[in-house]
């Protein structure tokens, strides 16, 4: 039988070795037995396997030596070793793979050097040969993988400099090589890399000063990270053009100067640290600086601003130097004007405490009918105020509406420096939260707000007030899922590789918040309504931890907070709202990205096999390549098994979200 082997696929068995012969007759195209509990050594027959075109064995425990157990194979398009046992070296012999577009090593103990043959691989997508023993330096022929997408060497011992030929991948996503011993200075070729997302050149021993030309990569999204380093010199100003970067982490390094003021309008900045450096001066306007935690700053030559724990800024106080005759002069003219101000503040701060005990009296007589009543709440991460808002939209004008879903309208709000934020009306008043629930609502909100994922629509802020409740939310350009679905020319243009990459992106984010949040949070009411998309169709889950504050009994909901389509069967009897209810849901959205509409009646599909083809939505042509075929497929499979009606019966999100990461290959 082995003979005759074209297609090998070994899912979900645990077994303890692989056949030895599995390619004895030489037609092994697909070879496919990832994530398994596989050990022992590589099949022998293997390394002449020349038929070979897909090969999955990552995350098993597979022995054996890369360069010993492996041969040429010229059909060869992706090998995913990634995850197993495996020692040796990268030979030279991988270069003549040329059809290669995905090699995985990462996760193993090869030794040796990257061969500067890997630069011959003109169709690599991805190289994955982080944490492994890799030394040497980094090939300046790497620089020729102009398709190359993601390369991660992070996690091993490569010294030497960053060769400046890397400003020749012009299509790279993702660019880690944090961990290593690299040495020199951050090549300003960098800068030429325009698709770039991921930066991480952390714990290395960098030289030099940061390249402004980094300002330049303006889709940097997730991750800037260049910290533990020794870089020198000023934060360039022209880091403020990256409005897209979430997260920016310069820390423990050598950086003098004082924070470029450009920085506040780094507009998508959650998380900053600047600490262990040698900076001074005022911290930035509003934005991330205002909310940051003083350990984000702290060890530096001498920061200043209103984060807690900072000294607050104050012109003259580490006025140094000057003549005498300047300090007389400041002094003739600070003397009087500070008893000037000193009056002025003294006469405010009386007028201001009077009418707050004055507004505190009054409240405690009436709460609800006083338009500005002493329990509003109104946060946010930065400086947008309720007034600014309620302005932007016109008090809730329809003109800015852009969708309704059961819990309110969602209107735009466009504010004043060119900010955008989804807002959210809430169809509910004071009354319908009793004034215990405000306060822990707006304290789960608050905890919402510290939610960072890159699937999860941003949550900014809370506002409660008599009139109005609303949520305001980072805006997503394309709007929600259901919309795209639901339009002709836009379903059309949502390709198959597009959905793909929404499903896995929902299913991170719940997997994240399910497995990885701390304290979990269940959804509730995962619907194609809810699943939004940015202007790169990347999904975006919208409302989580929302769902459970809105009354049941409210006039809104059904008996069950969820959408009717979606919520699973066994939420019919029981009360009980476990994370499997939003694998259920999951499914159902899964097909629905499929069939291009909601797949109506579960349960023909939940017992007897379908095909791929008679659920594909066919306003799309089938897909042609096999590699999309096996993508699709197994997320089909995966969907069935989330609506099983028993919910034990479904896999968990973590399970799920790892299964299309290892079958999607990307990421
Ligand atoms: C692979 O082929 C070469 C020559 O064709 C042969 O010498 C070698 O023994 C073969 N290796 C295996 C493991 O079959
Ligand atoms: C840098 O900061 C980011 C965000 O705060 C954090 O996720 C990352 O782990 C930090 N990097 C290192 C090397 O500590
Ligand atoms: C950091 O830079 C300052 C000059 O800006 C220099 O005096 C100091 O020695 C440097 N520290 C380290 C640890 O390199």
């Amino acid at each position: 039988m082995a003979s005759q082997t074209k297609y090998l696929s070994l899912a979900y068995v645990a077994a303890l070795a692989l056949p030895p012969q599995v390619c004895k007759g030489g037609k092994l195209i697909n070879f496919t037995a990832n994530v398994n509990h596989f050990s022992g050594p590589i099949p022998i027959s293997l390394k002449n396997c020349s038929s070979l075109y897909r090969v999955r064995l990552e995350s098993n425990e597979l022995t054996g030596d890369l360069d010993q157990d492996f041969g040429v194979y010229p059909n060869l398009t992706h090998i995913d070793l990634r995850y197993n046992r495996l020692q040796g070296e990268i030979s030279p012999k991988w270069g003549e793979c040329q059809k290669l577009t995905m090699l995985g090593l990462a996760g193993n103990s090869i030794g040796g050097k990257i061969p500067a043959e890997i630069g011959s691989l003109s169709q690599l997508v991805e190289l994955h040969l982080s944490s492994n023993q890799l030394s040497g330096e980094i090939p300046a022929h790497i620089g020729n993988l102009t398709e190359l997408s993601t390369l991660s060497l992070n996690g091993n011992n490569i010294s030497g400099q960053i060769p400046e030929e890397i400003g020749g991948l012009l299509n790279l996503d993702s660019l880690d090589l944090s961990m290593n011993r690299l040495s020199g200075p951050i090549p300003n070729q960098i800068g030429e890399l325009r698709d770039l997302r991921i930066l991480n050149l952390s714990q290395n021993n960098l030289i030099g000063t940061i390249p402004f030309q980094i300002g330049n990569l303006v889709g940097l999204q997730d991750l800037q990270d260049l910290s533990y380093n020794s870089l020198t010199g000023e934060i360039p100003a022209q880091l403020g053009k990256l409005t897209r970067l979430q997260s920016l982490n310069l820390s423990h390094n050598n950086l003098s100067g004082e924070i470029p003021a450009s920085l506040s309008s780094m507009l998508s900045l959650v998380a900053v640290n600047l600490s262990y450096n040698n900076l001074e001066g005022p911290l930035p306007d509003g934005s991330v600086f205002s909310s940051s935690q003083s350990s984000a700053f702290t060890n530096n030559k001498d920061l200043c601003g209103k984060v807690q724990g900072l000294r607050p800024c104050n012109a003259l106080s580490t006025d140094k130097g000057g003549g005498h005759k300047d300090n007389k002069l400041v002094v003739a003219i600070v003397a009087p004007l500070a008893s000037v101000l000193f009056i002025f503040f003294a006469i405010v701060g009386i007028f201001v405490f009077t009418r707050w005990r004055k507004s505190r009296r009054e409240s405690r007589a009436e709460f609800i009918s006083r338009r500005e009543n002493p329990f509003s709440v109104c946060f946010f991460n930065g400086r947008i105020v309720y007034d600014d808002i309620l302005k932007a939209t016109e008090n809730f004008d329809d003109v800015y509406c852009i969708g309704e879903g059961g819990s309110g309208k969602v209107y735009k709000a466009e504010m004043q420096g060119g900010q955008v934020f989804a807002v959210k009306k809430l169809n509910m008043h004071a009354e319908d939260f009793g004034i215990g629930n405000v306060k822990s609502f707006s304290n789960e909100v608050k905890a919402l707000t510290e939610i960072k994922h890159r699937n999860i629509v941003k949550l900014y802020g809370f506002c409660y007030e008599g009139m109005h409740t609303f949520l305001v939310y980072e805006y997503m350009e394309m709007g929600s899922l259901a919309k795209i679905l639901s339009d002709e020319k836009e379903a059309k243009e949502f390709d198959w590789v597009k959905r793909i990459q929404v499903v896995k992106g929902v299913a991170h984010a719940l997997s994240y918040m399910h497995h990885d949040h701390v304290p979990p949070l269940i959804h509730r009411d995962i619907s194609s309504k809810n699943v939004l998309l940015d202007s790169d169709m990347e999904a975006h889950l919208a409302d989580f931890g929302i769902a459970k504050f809105l009354k049941p009994d409210s006039s809104n909901w059904t008996a069950v907070a969820g959408t009717y389509g979606y919520v699973a069967p066994e939420l019919a009897y029981t009360m009980a709202v476990t994370e499997k209810c939003d694998v259920y849901s999951f499914g159902v959205l899964a097909f629905e990205i499929l069939m291009g509409k909601h797949p109506g009646e579960l349960n023909s599909m939940n017992d007897g096999r379908i095909h791929l083809e008679s659920v594909l939505d066919t306003r799309l042509s089938p897909p042609t390549l096999p590699s999309l075929t096996d993508k699709l497929s197994s997320i089909m499979n995966l969907a069935l098994l989330c609506i099983h009606a028993n919910p034990e019966s479904r896999p968990t999100m973590r399970i799920i979200s790892r299964r299309l990461v290892v079958e999607a290959d990307s990421d």
